[in-house]
């Protein structure tokens, strides 16, 4: 797919205009980075926990809001898994993907590819399919109900051994057809790619779609490492890219996308502000960086919220806005004739979006 098919839109007249809070929300988008345990809420974490007796170290959603303060991604992960303790039941995983799925409509996601983390939970005895039922349930009942197109994507915990990272992608198998990738997520430092080069070999012979999270906090030799050992389509995170031109190079010439959480890495302390993100300098050099929200209710916000905070950092046109929803579908796993229906629809709503406002 080249980006070729972007001109259209470029050309549409009024996309140098400053995009608008409206224009956002109703701009058609794929996510392609979200870990459907960073979904749920904390009023949804305290109905589970009555619903399933489990005493929380909160008294209120207030309380857990306060608690929600991260120096960096452990503080954060410590918090995450814990707060995953609710989730019990089909019925649990049910509700909190259905939670995510009806942010998706408010926030016009056309198409998501969500991760889910099993070693959260088979880690404490829940079983694998509790897990993956549960969730592709919500996920037809959405593509049912008001057709969102969704992939699922499964990421093993770089903290746990490469071992069980093995034996995960054992019990997906009889999955197979249902998830379209294998990732790498949790504690990056001192966890290296190279860790899980067998892994994701095996996972490439069964057919799967490869990505890592890298580059969060990790060097770019991590980034390196996932590209050229583990052979990945596209990069979670990715923004140390930046301190190593030759790797920024390779980004371009190869078209690997970045799937970029801008308040994700505020909040995890990656950047102080958000004036400092550098995803508008790594599109102006012609990487694909997406725009993504990671872990929504911990970070303080959905897919739009995360447009929102780069348009009031960065003034952001509706050209850029376009060339960023332009790249979520570009970069997704999708086929490329569904790519071109959703390129249709952004180019159709930008013209009518300024046709209607001028
Ligand atoms: N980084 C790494 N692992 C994660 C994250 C993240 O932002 N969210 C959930 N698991
Ligand atoms: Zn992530």
């Amino acid at each position: 797919m080249t980006t070729d098919n972007f001109t259209p839109i470029a050309e549409i007249p009024g996309t140098q205009q400053p995009a608008s809070h409206e224009f956002l929300r109703a701009m058609p988008k794929a996510e392609l980075h979200l870990h459907i345990d960073g979904a749920l809420s904390p009023q949804l974490m305290f109905d589970l926990a009555a619903r399933n007796k489990i005493l929380l170290p909160y008294q209120d959603v207030a309380e857990i809001e306060k608690a929600y303060q991260f120096s960096d991604l452990q503080s954060f992960l410590d918090l995450y898994y814990q707060g995953a303790g609710v989730l019990q039941t089909e019925q649990d995983f049910y509700d909190l993907t259905w939670d995510y799925c009806e942010h998706c409509r408010a926030d016009n996601i056309l198409h998501t590819e969500i991760s889910f983390d099993p070693q959260t939970h088979t880690e404490r005895g829940i079983d694998f399919d509790i897990v993956i039922k549960g969730t592709l349930r919500a996920l037809d009942d959405a593509k049912a109900e008001w057709g969102l197109s969704y992939a699922l994507m499964l990421n093993m915990l770089r903290h746990l051994s490469a071992e069980k990272a093995m034996q995960t992608l054992q019990q997906a198998l009889p999955w197979r057809d249902r998830i379209c990738s294998i990732g790498l997520d949790s504690s990056e430092l001192d966890h290296p790619p190279v860790k899980f080069e067998k892994v994701f070999a095996k996972a490439k012979e069964y057919g799967f779609k490869l990505v890592a999270h890298a580059g969060e906090e990790g060097p770019p030799e991590y980034i390196w490492q996932a590209l050229n050992i583990l052979k990945v389509d596209r990069i979670d995170h990715g923004v140390r890219a930046d301190e190593d031109p030759a790797l920024l190079d390779y980004l371009v010439k190869q078209q690997i996308a970045l799937t970029v959480c801008p308040l994700s890495n505020v909040r995890l302390c990656v950047y102080e502000h958000m004036q400092q993100h550098n995803i508008m300098t790594l599109l102006e050099k012609g990487i694909k960086v997406t725009v993504n929200s990671d872990d929504p209710t911990y970070f303080g916000g959905y897919l739009n919220d995360n447009f929102v905070a780069l348009a009031e950092a960065f003034e952001l046109t509706q050209a850029q806005a376009l060339r960023l929803a332009f790249n979520s579908f570009d970069a997704s796993f999708i086929s490329d004739s569904e790519k071109h229906l959703f390129f249709k629809k952004l180019a159709d709503f930008a013209t009518q979006f300024n046709a209607q406002t001028d």
